[in-house]
């Protein structure tokens, strides 16, 4: 063909392209969803070689990640060792189990809890150290990795993974939304449909595609559908948490899991949603009802510990706690910020504040400070009580349970393939995260979800690449 009818139908293609708005890219791997898993699958495939494209459908990255407060659950961790605190992979299992009612996928638990150190080491090689070790609910010991001082342990990591993937140039695409993924006739993945901010569309090519765009607890349809009773729950949820993700993977054939599990956290703020991290009661908080007494162990599971909240009058309760607690938590400075505290500066005037009887906080204050000298909790059996009541500031927010985490999501293995419902791997997609389903079973444990993210997004990027060397 002559050289000049080649250029002419050259030319005719590009144009036609150009005129229906449509661009085709290529990248190794897409990756949607810029919160705590797909920033961290982003670097760790970046740092491999890989040309990596992280779609965000929002104008900022974050996700459910920035709203995470208390921490980063590992064990054998060289802060525990430096703390004195024995613990094991097994035990970090038996309590993920326990705490999921058995219902987890076994496998996937075992990948979590021997592997969760290494995002420890993960996250401080790349700014984010979390060098505290802290109790929450559910824990046997002290597991829970938060930054010195006890800052929120989320946006820390938040902050420090977007400056890495700035620093290493990662093609971070921002207003921009993932609409399908697309497979060949042979059932593979080959890349991802988008659409930009000015709602135009492209396709990228990919060799692989790793959905890490989070739960559906802001998606009021979802959980209506799959849990009808938490409809008129508020949410603790960032707003992008709408679940496209999990429907993108069923189009494309993937299984899903544990639908029906859906989290509610103990202490939100009424009416809000706003969270109170558990880190407030593994820093010593206790729980009060309305007559001023204690009605629950507060260590006890999130699921436990809302339904016992629930059943007291008004269904809320009131977390206690003292200036003491305040110096070595600083993720209570934003609920000073936001007005959520009443304090006083004996119990009785706190009393006052929150309309509780007097004499009766004094005396639930009195008997729990004879817990916390003999170290052992009469009343409820609550294990570790590292405050006591016997001075300071009080100070009291009032709580009640809210939507928290969806459990449930797409099935992955432990390289984070994604299966389909025969339980085949659905080749070159990957999911992490939030997005997934069968880590946490019935009920995730505080300080699970960061240590989920950061675990499965980075096996999942180090699988992806590990294939795309292969080829
Ligand atoms: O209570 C919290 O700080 C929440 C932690 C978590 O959901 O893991």
């Amino acid at each position: 063909m002559k050289k000049w009818l080649l250029s002419c139908m050259a030319l005719i293609l590009v144009l036609s392209l150009a005129a229906c708005g449509e661009k085709k890219e290529a990248a190794d791997i897409v990756i949607i969803g810029a919160g705590g898993a797909g920033m961290t699958a982003a670097i760790e495939a970046h740092n491999q070689g890989a040309k990596v494209v992280l779609l965000e459908k929002l104008a900022f990255v974050g996700g459910n990640t920035a709203r995470a407060e208390g921490g980063l659950n590992a064990a054998g961790t060289e802060y525990q060792q430096a703390a004195g605190i024995e613990d094991s992979a097994e035990l970090f299992f038996e309590d993920t189990m326990k705490g999921g009612k058995e219902k987890n996928n076994p496998e996937l638990v075992k990948t979590l809890t021997e592997k969760a150190k290494d995002s420890i080491t993960f996250l401080k090689e790349n700014g984010a150290e979390l060098s505290e070790v802290g109790r929450a609910g559910g824990a046997s010991v002290d597991r829970i990795h938060r930054p010195q001082g006890g800052e929120a342990a989320g946006n820390f990591m938040v902050v420090a993974l977007k400056k890495r993937i700035t620093d290493l140039g990662i093609d971070l695409r921002l207003n921009t939304s993932a609409t399908e993924i697309i497979k060949n006739d042979k059932g593979e993945v080959t890349g991802v449909k988008a659409m930009d901010k000015e709602g135009k569309e492209f396709t990228i090519d990919a060799k692989k595609v790793m959905i890490t765009s989070g739960g559906f607890g802001a998606n009021f349809d979802m959980i209506k559908q799959y849990d009808p009773k938490l409809a008129d729950f508020k949410t603790t949820n960032a707003p992008g948490a709408l679940g496209e993700g999990i429907v993108m993977a069923e189009q494309a054939g993937a299984a899903l899991v544990d639908m029906e599990y859906i989290q509610i956290h103990p202490t939100t703020i009424p009416g809000q949603g706003v969270l109170i991290t558990e880190g407030v009661r593994g820093d010593g908080a206790i729980l009060v009802n309305e007559d001023g007494q204690r009605f629950t162990n507060e260590l006890l599971t999130r699921d436990v510990v809302s339904q016992n909240i629930l059943a007291q009058n008004g269904k809320h309760a009131y977390l206690i706690f003292t200036d003491k607690l305040v110096e070595n938590n600083h993720a209570t400075e934003a609920y000073f910020k936001q007005n959520l505290v009443k304090e006083g500066s004996t119990i009785e005037e706190l009393a006052g504040q929150i309309n509780v009887d007097p004499a009766n906080l004094a005396e639930t204050v009195k008997q729990y400070n004879g817990y916390v000298k003999n170290n052992k909790d009469d009343q409820f059996g609550r294990e570790s009580m590292k405050l006591s009541f016997e001075q300071g500031k009080y100070y009291a927010i009032e709580v009640t349970p809210g939507i928290h985490h969806t459990m449930g999501g797409i099935v992955i293995n432990t390289k984070s393939q994604v299966l389909d419902k025969d339980g085949n791997v659905i080749p070159n997609l990957f999911a992490a995260g939030e997005v997934t389903g069968g880590v946490h079973g019935a009920n995730r444990l505080g300080g699970n979800a960061l240590a989920d993210i950061t675990t499965f997004g980075r096996i999942g990027a180090d699988e992806a690449v590990t294939e795309i060397n292969n080829k």
